[in-house]
């Protein structure tokens, strides 16, 4: 998977002015309901609070951050191959958060360019792998090694949480565009902006895919394939498969609760059924 701009481009306007790693935090993270959810599972299967935290593919690392300013117990690791997106992480969100809650975050935060393949210097209690990220592990034998990997640098008890997509919409070509506001005004002066998921090709062959992540702004400006991605969509009944076969002894599969409008609660349930249609997104917990 590359997350990259497409750096040939000259942008102009707001696209010019904006920050691609805010608008990405603004339009598709919420690492303080993540953060509940791992926690609170993690607590409900194994009878335990959890402290230790790693992140793989971390980006900016905002989950770790919200994990260690969640609870002064509480380290993460964060790792990512990108150095440059580690180093933003830190100066605009680790740093700026210690100054403002007079709390130095930093010192229980470990952030490492690496591989997630790498075998871990530390075991920790949780593991999370967000964003459909470890999809850029397009076959049963890196997929495997990196489900072992991830097992290896947990603790006993330890647990993996990785999230997952499908439903009839996601293997075909499809556009769907949200309108992002950030309520602070900070994020693109303030003006709502276009969040545009762009399904570009899906090959039924491979399962392989290619999607986008583009942005448009109000005064007619783009940033486009601020993020791509290039990865395979997996079902749910290979990732169990493969989870099982790295030596996890559980794996359960949470879905949200709706309310009566169909809109998200922030609880999740345990589910063995799944409706098919649109498009689904769930929590999977791998336990040691
Ligand atoms: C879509 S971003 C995910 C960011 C964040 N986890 C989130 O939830 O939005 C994927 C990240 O995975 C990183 N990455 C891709 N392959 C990796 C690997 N083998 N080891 C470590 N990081 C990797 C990329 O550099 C990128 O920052």
């Amino acid at each position: 998977m590359a997350a990259s701009r497409n750096s040939k481009v000259k942008l102009r306007g707001q696209a010019a002015r904006a920050d691609r790693h805010e608008l990405y935090e603004l339009s598709v993270q919420d690492p303080k309901s993540e953060v509940q959810f791992v926690a609170k599972t993690f607590k409900r299967l194994r009878k335990r609070k959890a402290s230790s935290l790693r992140e793989d593919f971390c980006g900016t690392a905002v989950f770790s951050l919200a994990w260690v300013r969640s609870n002064r117990e509480r380290t993460a690791i964060g790792v990512d191959l990108d150095g440059e997106t580690l180093q933003w992480g830190l100066e605009q969100r680790v740093r700026p958060a210690g100054e403002r809650d007079g709390v130095d975050y930093e010192s229980r935060m470990t952030l490492r360019e690496a591989n997630v393949l790498d075998a871990s210097p530390t075991l920790t209690d949780v593991a999370v792998g967000y964003n459909f990220s470890y999809w850029c592990f397009e076959t049963r034998e890196q997929l495997l090694a990196y489900f072992e990997a991830a097992r290896a640098g947990l603790v006993d008890d330890g647990v993996l949480f990785l999230d997952a997509y499908g439903g009839t919409e996601v293997p075909m070509s499809e556009i769907n565009e949200r309108e992002v506001i950030d309520e602070r005004g900070v994020v693109n002066e303030g003006e709502p902006f276009t969040y545009v998921w762009d399904q570009i090709r899906y090959n039924p062959i491979t399962g392989h895919m290619d999607c986008a992540i583009h942005f448009e702004f109000e005064d007619g400006s783009r940033i486009d394939e601020a993020f791509s991605y290039s990865w395979r969509v997996w079902t749910l009944p290979e990732l169990r498969e493969l989870l099982l076969e790295a030596g996890f002894a559980t794996v359960r599969i949470w879905a949200e609760r709706e309310d009566d409008d169909g809109d998200g609660t922030g609880t999740y349930y345990e589910t063995k059924d799944l409706d098919n249609e649109g498009v689904w997104w769930v929590y999977i917990s791998a336990e040691n």
